[in-house]
């Protein structure tokens, strides 16, 4: 058993309870290897945000679970040596089962999810409610999420999006006892978000997707005043990247994300962390595309994931400090 205390992690209590009130949302940003995860420290330490790093099962599954977690105690001493402690939860996402769960507990993370979206709801209940007793015992948060979002997660696989149900949060909540809500209204995972049919097309020719459901939003933050709600599927899908990407030899086909002004938005409200991976995806690729494009004869690893790193760290710090609001609030 490491408990995450060891590590000089923090669990996510202080940090939804200081951005819910504050009016920001705390960036969680999914990682799989060292490049990703300097660049998310180095953008937060130097923007001073706190952050969420985030582990899927497939990072699990490509990076080890005890390498992930000494990567974790790596990067808080990292950001000391940076100049700011800034604080850092290690977070499960997605987390599919109580033993996947446990495991990550007894494992050093300091903040766990369990997705029983797909589950009937007293299913749900029931499964959160045992996740939040273990993790309790050991002062870890848990996260539980009500409504299903269309796209994938991880190994759930869902074609159309089931907005979350406000009549059902207060009774899911008191039930389970979980410290944050994730909910549908209207984000998607991945990178392939709407189609261009889907959207409408402002003045400039640009595609505008539809407006997430704020009012469900409002819903929700009537049912559970002050209570820290998430963002899933947040990804903005930078057209610079898409370009970059087909530009250099990639096929992506045309995709629009989530408008960084309506995430903004959420952040002002009730929702206090926003889960974003798929635009680290397309930075890192673009970027490493165009290098090996522009120098065929490079084949020192630095000389590309260097400046992927980098593009990386510099759309984290636009995040923070332009669409989350958390830049500036690492020390609150
Ligand atoms: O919500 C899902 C995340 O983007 C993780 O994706 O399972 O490919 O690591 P992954
Ligand atoms: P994106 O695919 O929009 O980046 O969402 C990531 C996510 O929700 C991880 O849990
Ligand atoms: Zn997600």
């Amino acid at each position: 058993m490491v408990s995450y205390k060891e590590l000089g992690l923090v669990n996510t209590k202080d940090m939804f309870a200081k951005a819910v009130k504050g009016g920001y949302a705390i960036p969680a940003y999914n990682f799989n290897n060292m490049e990703q995860m300097q660049a998310i420290v180095q953008a937060c330490v130097e923007t001073k945000s706190p952050v969420i790093l985030q582990v899927s099962k497939g990072a699990r599954d490509y990076a080890n679970i005890n390498i992930l977690r000494n990567m974790a105690r790596g990067v808080v001493e990292y950001a000391h040596e940076l100049g700011c402690d800034i604080p850092i939860v290690l977070h499960l996402d997605h987390g599919d089962s109580f033993e996947t769960c446990k495991m990550c507990i007894d494992n050093g993370f300091s903040s766990v999810m369990i997705d029983g979206s797909h589950l009937p709801y007293e299913e749900n209940v029931a499964l959160t409610k045992k996740v939040v007793e273990y993790a309790h015992a050991f002062d870890v948060t848990v996260e539980g999420e009500l409504g299903v979002l269309a796209g994938i997660e991880d190994e759930v696989s869902s074609e159309v999006s089931h907005y979350t149900k406000p009549e059902e949060v207060e009774d899911f909540v008191s039930k389970t006892g979980c410290d944050s809500l994730a909910i549908s209204v209207g984000t998607s995972h991945g990178a392939f978000k709407f189609t261009a049919e889907q959207c409408t097309r402002n003045e400039e020719g640009i595609l505008v997707p539809p407006e997430l459901r704020f009012d469900i939003l409002e819903e929700i933050e009537k049912k559970l005043p002050g209570f820290p709600i998430v963002l899933h599927g947040s990804s903005s899908v930078p057209q610079e990247y898409v370009k970059m990407i087909n530009e250099f030899g990639g096929k992506l086909k045309d995709s629009v994300g989530i408008p960084e002004s309506q995430l903004r938005k959420a952040a002002l409200s009730a929702v206090c962390k926003i889960n974003i991976d798929s635009d680290g995806r397309l930075a890192m690729t673009g970027t490493i595309r165009k290098v090996l494009a522009e120098k065929p004869a490079e084949f020192d690893p630095r000389k590309y994931l260097g400046p992927a790193r980098e593009a990386l760290k510099q759309m984290y710090m636009h995040k923070n400090i332009d669409v989350l609001g958390s830049a500036g609030h690492a020390l609150d």
